[in-house]
C-alpha cells in the first residue's frame, strides 16, 4: 500500500530553506510513499470572498492536489513572527467550503525552517492553528529547523546534522502512521 504524501513549501524563493526542508523529508520517507513537493503557491490569486464561487484554476488544481493526498506536509517560512501571506493565502481558498473542505480531516504535518535560532517556531505554531481551525488533524511533533542557512551541505538538500534528520524521519513516519488506518479502511 502506497502512502501519497503532499509536501506544500510556504516560500516562494528559489533557493527557499523551507523547500530544502521537504526535499530532504522526500529522502527520509521510504519506497512505499509517493512524495511530492509542490510550489504552486505564486500561482494562486488573492482570496476574495466576494467571488469564492467562482473558483480559479489554479485554485481547483491545488484543491485537487490535497485532495488526492493522504497526508500533506507543509513547511512554512517565518515573516515577521508568523506565517507569509502567501501561505497564508493559499490555505483561506483551500479551507471553503467551511467545514466541507479538502482541510477537513485531513492529516497534516507541519515543519518550519529559518536562518534564526528558534527555526520559525512561531510560524509553526500558527500554522497549526490555521489549521486545526480549518478542521485538519495537525499530526505531531512538528519540527522547526534553526539556522537553516547554514544547515544543508552546499548546494543539496542533505541536513548536515544527524538530529536534524532524526526529527524530519520522525514527523514523516507519524504522518505515514496516522495515514495508514485509513488507506486499510480504504482497500
Ligand atoms: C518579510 C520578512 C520577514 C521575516 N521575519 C522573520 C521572522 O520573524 N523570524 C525569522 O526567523 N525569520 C524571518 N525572516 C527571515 C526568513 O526566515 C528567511 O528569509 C528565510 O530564508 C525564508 O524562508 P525561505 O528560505 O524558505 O524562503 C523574514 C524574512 C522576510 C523577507
Amino acid at each position: 500500500m502506497t502512502t501519497r504524501i503532499l509536501a506544500i513549501s510556504g516560500s516562494l524563493r528559489t533557493d527557499s530553506v523551507n523547500t530544502a526542508l521537504l526535499r530532504a523529508a522526500a529522502t527520509v520517507a521510504g519506497d512505499d510513499t509517493w512524495f511530492e513537493v509542490w510550489c504552486g503557491l505564486g500561482a494562486i490569486p488573492p482570496f476574495n470572498e466576494d467571488g469564492e464561487d467562482d473558483t480559479p484554476a489554479a485554485v481547483a488544481d491545488m484543491r485537487a492536489t490535497i485532495a488526492g493526498a493522504d497526508a500533506v506536509l507543509i513547511s512554512t517560512p517565518e515573516y515577521n513572527g508568523s506565517i507569509p501571506g502567501q501561505l497564508k493565502n493559499a490555505l483561506d481558498w483551500a479551507s471553503r467550503p467551511y467545514g466541507d473542505s479538502v482541510l477537513t480531516g485531513k492529516l497534516v504535518g507541519v515543519t518550519s525552517a529559518s536562518p534564526g535560532e528558534y527555526g520559525g517556531a512561531w510560524a509553526a505554531e500558527h500554522l497549526g492553528k490555521v489549521l486545526r481551525i480549518a478542521g485538519s488533524q495537525v499530526v505531531d511533533p512538528s519540527f522547526s529547523l534553526p539556522l537553516a542557512d547554514v544547515a544543508f551541505q552546499p548546494g543539496t538538500a542533505v541536513l548536515r546534522d544527524p538530529a536534524h534528520t532524526a526529527a524530519l524521519t520522525e514527523l514523516v513516519a507519524a504522518l505515514q502512521a496516522a495515514a495508514r488506518p485509513a488507506l486499510a479502511i480504504a482497500s
